[in-house]
């Protein structure tokens, strides 16, 4: 069963989506497994977000990041890394679907609502960058 990285950023908190978020992937059928809402310390922001250390757009990637409180969250489920970047939509919510979450509540790409990790590694990484092994739960399989 695959596991991935979700966060709600600083704007999708600001603009109480995390509950509308939260629900979509549980209607979908995946399991929240780990949650909390924390601010995010700069060193984290910027390991987090080392791939694109070179970017122009980075010093204002963290400080977004930074800005205020996120909810990062783990969901499980079949084929999850693919399924929940799907329902996130393109980057740049200008390209993204209507029906997805930068689709109907993002209009640019520097507060694009939600992060989610984009293959296998990298949700090991994040998961692992922000939770706790033990700070994860599982769930009974007969239930
Ligand atoms: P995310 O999926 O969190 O991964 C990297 C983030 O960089 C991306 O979402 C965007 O929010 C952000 N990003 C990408 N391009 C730009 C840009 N040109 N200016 C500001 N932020 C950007």
């Amino acid at each position: 069963m695959q596991k991935t990285f979700l966060m709600v950023k600083p704007d999708g908190v600001q603009r109480n989506l995390i509950g509308e978020i939260v629900s979509r992937f549980e209607k979908k059928g995946f399991q929240l497994v780990g949650a909390k809402l924390m601010s995010i310390p700069k060193e984290l922001a910027e390991e987090h977000y080392g791939e694109h250390k070179e970017r122009p757009f980075f010093g204002e990637l963290v400080d977004f990041i930074t800005s205020g409180p996120v909810f990062a969250m783990v969901w499980e489920g079949e084929n999850v890394i693919a399924i929940a970047r799907q329902m996130m939509g393109s980057t740049n919510p200008k390209d993204a679907a209507p029906g997805t979450v930068r689709g109907d509540f993002g209009v640019i790409v520097g507060k694009n609502i939600i992060h989610g990790s984009d293959s296998p590694e990298s949700a090991e990484r994040e998961i692992g960058l922000f939770f706790k092994q033990e700070e994860l739960v599982e769930y009974n399989k007969l239930m």
